[in-house]
């Protein structure tokens, strides 16, 4: 048997086990594949040249041979082209030095929106903000505060207790930031001029209009001679600030625990500017906010000399304030983080 035969085998062994996936230079490896068995001085070309000198009865066989390889060498080409076809589509689809598509920025939620203008406005007065525990005892949530021993807000049906029991100093979520102002009475001596902003907790059920997580802002104010004059000429400001300077207010006498005299804060309703509508429900007012005078007994549980001091407080719903502003008709919408609603105050910083 010619000896070319042998050679030709395995030359087709070499390109048979000749892999792509080895290559570490791909276009570069094709290419010189290509140019040793297929090139005009390649194998192939040379070993035609010496098919030339085969004996006759020899060519068959030989010439089949040679065109098996010649063959195996294409179909590797080909092979190599799909594959790296293939595999380019892939290495695109993963380009990581493609540009990304952005994440998109969050906003500020419309709540803290509207805290930090009350915020702001208070501070642009002198008032600083303090902060404190959302678990408080009963001392500073209700006792130091003037709250008689049977009044209802001590109820289970209205506040979360963490602890109540016998005997034992009673421990609940607050119920109001009011708690912040016997706090900070307890260690500060007057002046004394701070807004407490933060969450409370009520044991309600869950409406359009009521929620058992809401956020309070309390505002306290105690130096010699505070008067009501001062408490009135700060609430016209912050609804002013706040709702701008066409807005009225009127007090209406009430009643807390910690205030005396205590009134509510009505504003002249923002939306229809005090002619009446569905918001105001006809009556051309808002109801904003409680205040009042601090109950003498509020400061002497505190350690502050009624008889040298008084002091004005006042507390607002924040949940309340932005619902009016921008006209939010159900609670629940604040903490559903349903976009369609958050990006409607993107703008709003
Ligand atoms: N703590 C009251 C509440 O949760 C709000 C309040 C009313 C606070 C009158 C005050 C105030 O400081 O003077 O409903």
């Amino acid at each position: 048997m010619n000896p070319l035969k042998d050679k030709i085998q395995a030359y087709i062994e070499d390109i048979q086990a000749t892999s792509i996936e080895k290559f570490q230079d791909r276009a570069a490896e094709v290419e010189m594949f290509r140019v040793k068995y297929l090139g005009k001085k390649g194998i192939i070309s040379d070993l035609f040249e010496q098919f030339k000198a085969v004996p006759n009865d020899e060519k068959k066989d030989l010439g089949k041979a040679l065109n098996m390889l010649k063959v195996a060498a294409m179909d590797k080409i080909e092979e190599f082209k799909s594959f790296v076809e293939e595999h380019e589509a892939e290495e695109q689809a993963h380009d990581l030095t493609m540009p990304t598509d952005f994440a998109q920025l969050g906003s500020r939620h419309v709540l803290s929106v509207v805290l930090n203008e009350i915020t702001d406005i208070f501070s642009r007065i002198g008032f600083t903000v303090a902060e404190s525990v959302e678990i408080e005892d009963d001392w500073h949530l209700f006792s130091a505060l003037n709250f008689p021993p049977d009044h209802p807000a001590r109820d289970m049906q209205d506040t979360f207790f963490v602890e109540k029991e016998e005997g034992k100093q009673e421990v609940a979520l607050r119920t109001h930031t009011s708690s912040v102002q016997v706090r900070v009475m307890e260690k500060t001596k007057p002046p004394i001029r701070i807004i407490a902003p933060g969450r409370v907790f009520r044991n309600e059920a869950i409406s359009a209009r009521a929620h058992c997580i809401f956020h309070q802002v309390e505002a306290l104010y105690v130096d010699k001679n505070v008067s009501f004059a001062d408490l009135k000429q700060t609430l016209l400001y912050f609804a002013k600030e706040m709702f701008g300077e066409q807005t009225q207010i009127r007090l209406r006498p009430s009643y807390f625990p910690f205030t005396e005299p205590s009134a509510e804060m009505d504003i002249s309703c923002s939306v229809c500017g005090g002619k009446g509508c569905n918001i105001c429900k006809g009556t051309g007012w808002l109801e904003i906010l409680g205040c009042g005078m601090v109950d003498p007994n509020v400061l002497q549980a505190c350690g502050i000399d009624p008889k040298e001091y008084t002091g004005f407080a006042l507390g607002m719903g924040v949940e309340r304030m932005a619902m009016l502003k921008y006209q939010i008709r159900d609670l629940r919408l604040y903490f559903e983080n349903d976009l369609r609603f958050l990006k409607q105050f993107e703008a709003i910083v």
